[in-house]
């Protein structure tokens, strides 16, 4: 583990001519989806037990990116190399949460409050960490309450499935959750309340979040009122941004 980095006026300020950078960057690459993913994998291996894992850049490694689950994600990892040339000061653990925040952003969704200060990691965990696509409602319960995250933030997180796709040759699933899959809204939960979906995506985990009476209330809310949507997203994406990190 590399040392804190010291957040003083110029690494804010690095921060911001970074966040206006990938602006730019996720706008002319279209590449919002695997931005967020990167940002949402590099953060949920965290175990809250073992203090290990967590947002702290350590995606970057081969170890970490070739798990199974990380298939394609070596490209946002490529397409965010550039930029931490251009700011070497930011740590690889702040500007993946950064790019994670303004691809919601520029999408369309909440704004997600962040800070930085986070540490660069080489240690990568093993295998097997995030949510496997194949299960269900405990085996969701197991991953991110090992996090230390709840059911709202579950249901919340999972609406990050209006950005994107899966490819058949990544994850073996085809397709997206919504009909407009570069705009940050509360379509995946509408959509995943319909009987049928026609030509959209809907993972085992996705049906998990419709089967389960206590993630169907969150589903049923985010639903009919995008404003709860997006107040419970933006608090839970800061949360999983910040697991094991205590702000400078
Ligand atoms: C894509 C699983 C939670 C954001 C995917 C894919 C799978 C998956 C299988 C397709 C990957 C591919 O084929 O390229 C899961 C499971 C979750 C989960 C099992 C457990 C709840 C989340 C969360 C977020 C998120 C919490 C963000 C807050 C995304 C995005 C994509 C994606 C944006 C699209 C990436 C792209 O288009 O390149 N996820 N995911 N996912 N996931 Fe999740």
């Amino acid at each position: 583990m590399s040392a804190a980095p010291v957040v003083d006026a110029e690494y804010m300020a690095e921060v911001e001519r970074a966040r206006r950078d990938l602006r730019a960057l996720i706008a002319s690459k279209s590449c919002a989806p695997i931005m967020l993913r990167l940002a949402w994998h590099d953060a949920g291996t965290y175990d809250k037990a073992t203090k290990t894992g967590g947002p702290n850049g350590s995606i970057r490694f081969p170890q970490e990116y070739s798990h199974a689950a990380n298939a394609g994600i070596k490209i946002a990892i490529d397409l965010l190399e550039p930029m931490k040339q251009k700011h070497p000061k930011i740590t690889y653990a702040d500007l993946y949460q950064l790019a994670g925040v303004v691809a919601v952003e520029v999408t369309g969704g909440p704004t997600i409050d962040y800070v930085p200060g986070r540490r660069d990691s080489s240690d990568s965990p093993e295998e097997g960490r995030l949510p496997d696509a194949k299960k269900g409602a405990a085996h969701l319960r197991e991953v991110f309450y090992r996090m230390g995250l709840s059911d709202k933030d579950i249901v919340a997180l999972s609406g990050g499935h209006t950005l994107g796709k899966a490819r058949p040759e990544r994850s073996g699933f085809d397709g997206a959750w919504t009909k407009d899959p570069l705009k940050f809204d509360n379509s995946y939960f509408i959509e995943l309340l319909k009987e049928n979906s026609e030509g959209l995506l809907k993972l085992p985990t996705d049906k998990a979040l419709v089967e389960d009476p206590t993630f169907r209330r969150y589903v049923e809310l985010y639903a009919k009122d995008e404003d709860a949507f997006f107040r419970d997203y933006a608090e839970s994406h800061k949360k999983l941004s910040e697991l094991g990190f205590t702000p400078p």
